[in-house]
């Protein structure tokens, strides 16, 4: 016979959460190619805030839309939830890969990470950050130090390949030319995004996907809402500041921010008590896009735990009905 544990089965936020990412893709969604970055991003930031109002928690948006004065919406420090515990630190980002949408292309994504109170790194001022991301097979082997063709030797050691079979995954910045470089040099190949590196590290983090490494610079907001992801996949993401100007590094020194500390995913998010969900807005690698029908709508999401390690692929119809309340779009 089974030994049951005593332990009592406990409440799982992200299957809550999973309504509010659902509810900005299906507002967002309406808004694909329409050229209209703005009104995309106001119809995400409405549905999430709306969605997430109801949650029972008490909640702090420790990364969220910008400082008040600029968003009056999904602010950083802005209450959300019922204010019942459990007590909370929430990052947003109702659109990840806005110009995605706007542009119609592949991989924009509604995005909600949440974990204990007091436990989200917050980067403050710094906007970037360097960013490693590798799936569980390929745990413990990047040395943030290290070069690139160190670094990629070892991940393809790690997962049994030859680098030259490696696919790294960057956006495409003329920030990165030293880097493509860097890693054409070692064999591996490359592809390129024009945005959305949450969508592409969760594709990195998952060593079933055709990804194998994320490397490059991009948001920190980004790469904290990543982390919460990494604790769930048992992937890693590792990085490190990175300032624009010498006058952004002093400003950011003045401020306590060390540049020069490795960011591991335990710096990013210090427990393993996190939860992560997003859906998909335009279809991508990662998740289908939001597909409209004349009775509704149908979503793809996932939704992690990373106390216990669950994930789960979301599909859900919504009625007509549903979506109208999500979004009030007049497109006359
Ligand atoms: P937004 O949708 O918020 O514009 O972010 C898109 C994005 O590509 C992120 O995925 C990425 O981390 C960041 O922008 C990179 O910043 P930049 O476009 O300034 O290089």
């Amino acid at each position: 016979m089974i030994a049951r544990s005593p332990q009592q089965p406990d409440r799982n936020l992200a299957l809550e959460l999973v309504r509010a990412t659902e509810a900005a893709a299906l507002a967002a969604g309406r808004w694909m190619g329409r050229n209209q970055k703005e009104s995309g991003d106001q119809a995400a930031v409405d549905a999430m805030r709306l969605m997430l109002s109801q949650v029972e928690m008490d909640g702090v948006v420790v990364i969220g839309e910008g400082e008040k004065d600029e968003a009056p919406m999904l602010y950083n420090g802005e209450q959300l939830g019922t204010g019942n515990p459990p007590e909370v630190d929430i990052a947003v980002d109702p659109i990840d890969g806005t110009r995605l949408l706007a542009q119609g292309r592949p991989g924009s994504l509604a995005v909600i990470a949440m974990s204990p109170r007091g436990t989200m790194f917050d980067p403050g001022p710094m906007l970037y950050m360097m960013k490693w991301i590798v799936g569980a097979d390929a745990l413990g082997v990047v040395d943030i130090d290290a070069t690139v063709k160190e670094n990629l030797n070892r991940i393809a050691t790690a997962k049994g390949k030859d680098v030259d079979d490696l696919a790294v995954i960057m956006l495409d910045r003329p920030r990165h030319e030293e880097l493509f470089a860097e890693v054409r040099a070692t064999g591996a190949r490359l592809r390129l995004i024009m945005d959305g590196d949450v969508a592409a590290g969760l594709l990195a983090l998952q060593p079933d996907k055709p990804v194998d490494v994320l490397l490059g610079i991009g948001g920190t907001p980004e790469g904290v809402i990543t982390a919460c992801a990494a604790r769930a996949l048992g992937g890693e993401m590792l990085g490190r500041l990175w300032a624009r100007s010498d006058d952004e590094a002093a400003r950011a020194r003045d401020q306590g921010y060390d540049l020069a500390e490795p960011l591991t995913t335990e710096v990013l998010v210090s427990s393993g008590d996190t939860f992560f969900v997003c859906t998909g807005i335009t279809p991508g690698d990662l998740l289908d896009g939001v597909e409209y029908s004349g009775r509704g709508a149908t979503t793809d999401s996932l939704v992690m735990r990373g106390k216990s390690g669950t994930v789960r692929w979301v599909r859900a119809r919504h009625t007509f009905d549903k979506l109208m309340e999500y979004s009030s779009i007049d497109f006359d």
